[in-house]
């Protein structure tokens, strides 16, 4: 088995286990860290949310509450942990199964995007924040919550972790997200980093689409020089119905259960 492979099975593995108990156990690290978020996101326009690693739904119930959100859509790699989104949030939001480096989803479908406590678990972070700035909007907002490598604790964590069972990847710095940001086609606008308590020490960063002439779009992945080839064109301010998932179709969804999505690139 590959070693990727292997990580993402211990992530399923370890979050399948700790799903029924992760609002609880991680309460007070969760009221604080989604607060963080919640700061940075407040003055934002929201419209279309995607959260990126919903878990168990905390963030989507909180931005179920506000009235100038037509869609809510969550996407998480481990079922166990939709289940309990979908119990929390019910049909308020629609839950995908899905890696955050292959999002299911139409270019420009999102007004604002999420992403908490979880970036330290991607595989590929790289990839995940191209997806991002692919699924986003030209005019809209990603906001990025998560451990910060600058703490001295945070920097042990991410020493120790890899020895243990734990599906931690690499737990980033200020300057590595910043970077990670940049070369996928994103500008930073605001950036804090903050200790929550003793232990952890986070950061969060609200960062745009670098936009080329005339607020056009530049695509991360052809780079910012090729402004011609890479503007993502008309179809970036397309506006859209529904999120419409490229590779996998929405069904109506029974209850207690996620939608399972086996997109392939
Ligand atoms: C610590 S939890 C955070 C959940 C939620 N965002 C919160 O703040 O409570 C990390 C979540 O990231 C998800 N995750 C990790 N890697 C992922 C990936 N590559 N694609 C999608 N979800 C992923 C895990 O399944 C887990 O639900």
């Amino acid at each position: 088995m590959r070693s990727d492979e292997i990580q993402a099975e211990k992530l399923v593995e370890e979050y399948t286990a700790l799903a029924p108990a992760y609002d609880r156990r991680w309460s007070a690290y969760l009221d604080a860290s989604l607060h963080m978020t919640l700061e940075k996101v407040a003055g934002l326009p929201a419209g279309r949310v995607l959260d990126v690693a919903c878990g168990t739904g905390r963030l989507l119930e909180m931005l179920a509450e506000r009235a100038d959100v037509p869609q809510l859509v969550g996407i998480d790699r481990v079922p166990a942990m939709l289940i309990v989104a979908r119990q929390r949030i019910g049909q308020r939001a629609t839950l995908l199964e899905c890696d955050a480096s292959q999002l299911p989803f139409d270019d420009a479908s999102f007004q604002l995007v999420t992403s908490t406590n979880a970036l330290h678990y991607f595989l590929d972070a790289d990839a995940a924040l191209r997806e991002i700035r692919r699924v986003i909007s030209p005019h809209g907002n990603l906001v990025i919550t998560d451990w910060c490598r600058n703490y001295v604790w945070m920097r042990l964590l991410n020493r120790i972790l890899p020895w243990t069972r734990h599906a931690h990847v690499h737990t980033f710095s200020i300057t590595e997200l910043e970077q990670s940001l940049a070369r996928a086609g994103f500008n930073i606008n605001r950036k804090s980093r903050r200790k929550i308590d003793w232990f952890w020490g986070l950061m969060t960063v609200h960062a745009t689409p670098v936009r080329g002439i005339r607020g056009w779009s530049l695509s991360p992945i052809r780079g910012l020089r090729d402004i011609h080839t890479s503007c993502t064109k008309s179809r970036s301010h397309k506006p859209l119905p529904q999120v419409a998932p490229t590779s996998c179709s929405l069904k109506p969804l029974p209850q207690a259960a996620p939608t399972s999505c086996s997109y392939k690139p």
